[in-house]
């Protein structure tokens, strides 16, 4: 068979690891592959590069794509879908390994619905896809993003600050969750809980009477309320750019102004999706590449390769993208009772 593979949506750490096992399990049954570059875009432009286990050396550990990526959306116009078809059919692919988030599998989606063959990998830093227990690049994000409360812990306390780390996420909390756990902030704001100023406060000032300085994350997609609006700036597949609007910034504003507590904020963006991928993500994004190319194998078209406790199993598109997978209570409650 003759694979093509692409990488769509927000990079993140664990992609090449993914594109290495799919290259590599091809190689394994004598099947060849080529990389789409930068996601949908180089199905529906027709660029692409062959992949041999030879370009796939030495990339298991390093951060970024080597495919590119891009949010494109080949299906928005009818000229876009037809060009998708040409293409795939000129190039002879007999089946296309999407790697991406929900934007990338709902194209990968369309294109089944539309005749093609095509397989998913769930991919994502938000942790977001409904149908997979964990998605990589979330664990390599939320690893960057400890490190920064840590060293966001040592000033604060050197200035007995109140200091606010902003973290990407889009509407799920899940890498603001983890970085609060796991990085023992005073208080974690998520977009599943409505936000609580009297609360936040009272954390402020008991965290400064104890330890004399506050550590806070909040995930980009917290709704801070009328004084806070949303920005007009869009990505291609029409989503909100969250960090345009500034909720770190506005919140230690904020907090400055009701606690009298000097404040400050980092806004970590992009830092977060680079990197070396966490032991973790380079496990979680071999075994599902490789698993994707037995499920072609398999004849299980319009399947999704997914992490279901410890086994990685194939499971219908239209099943595993749903609504975004968000943070559940008993995690909030967890969090919470940590922050006491
Ligand atoms: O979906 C991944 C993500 O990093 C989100 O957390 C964030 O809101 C968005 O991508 C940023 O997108 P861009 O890279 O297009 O600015």
């Amino acid at each position: 068979m003759k694979f093509g593979v692409l990488t769509g949506g927000g990079d993140c750490p664990g992609l090449n690891a993914a594109i290495r096992a799919v290259v590599l399990r091809a190689a394994e049954g004598n099947d060849t592959v080529v990389g789409f570059l930068d996601g949908w875009k180089g199905v529906r432009d027709g660029a692409s590069r062959p992949l041999s286990p030879a370009d796939v050396q030495g990339i298991v550990g390093t951060g970024g794509t080597i495919l590119g990526s891009s949010r494109t959306n080949p299906f928005a116009t009818p000229e876009g879908a037809e060009r998708v078809r040409t293409e795939i059919a000129r190039s002879g692919i007999d089946y296309l390994v999407a790697i991406g988030g929900d934007d990338t599998l709902g194209a990968a989606r369309d294109l089944f619905h539309r005749g093609g063959r095509v397989v998913g990998v769930p991919k994502t830093m938000d942790n977001d896809v409904n149908g997979t227990d964990w998605t990589f690049g979330f664990d390599s994000a939320s690893t960057v993003s400890v490190d920064a409360l840590e060293r966001l812990r040592d000033t604060a306390r050197s200035h007995h600050r109140a200091i606010v780390l902003e973290v990407m996420g889009r509407h799920a909390g899940w890498v603001a969750l983890a970085t609060g756990i796991a990085g023992g902030a005073d208080a974690t704001l998520v977009p599943e809980e409505r936000y609580d100023e009297a609360r936040l406060m009272a954390r402020i000032r008991a965290a400064v009477a104890a330890r004399g300085f506050a550590l806070v994350v909040a995930s980009e997609g917290i709704d801070l309320g009328t004084a806070h609006g949303s920005t007009a700036a869009r990505d291609g597949f029409g989503h909100e750019l969250l960090r345009e609007r500034g909720v770190g910034a506005e919140l230690a504003r904020r907090i400055e102004a009701r606690t009298g507590v000097e404040s400050r904020f980092a806004q970590i963006g992009h830092i977060q999706r680079g990197g070396a991928p966490t032991l973790f993500d380079r496990l979680l994004a071999t075994r599902l590449g490789a698993v994707a190319v037995d499920l072609a194998r398999a004849g299980k078209n319009g399947h999704v390769a997914v992490l279901r406790g410890e086994s990685v199993i194939g499971v219908p598109l239209d099943s595993a993208l749903g609504s975004p997978k968000t943070v559940d209570r008993p995690w909030i409650e967890l969090m919470h009772s940590l922050e006491a």
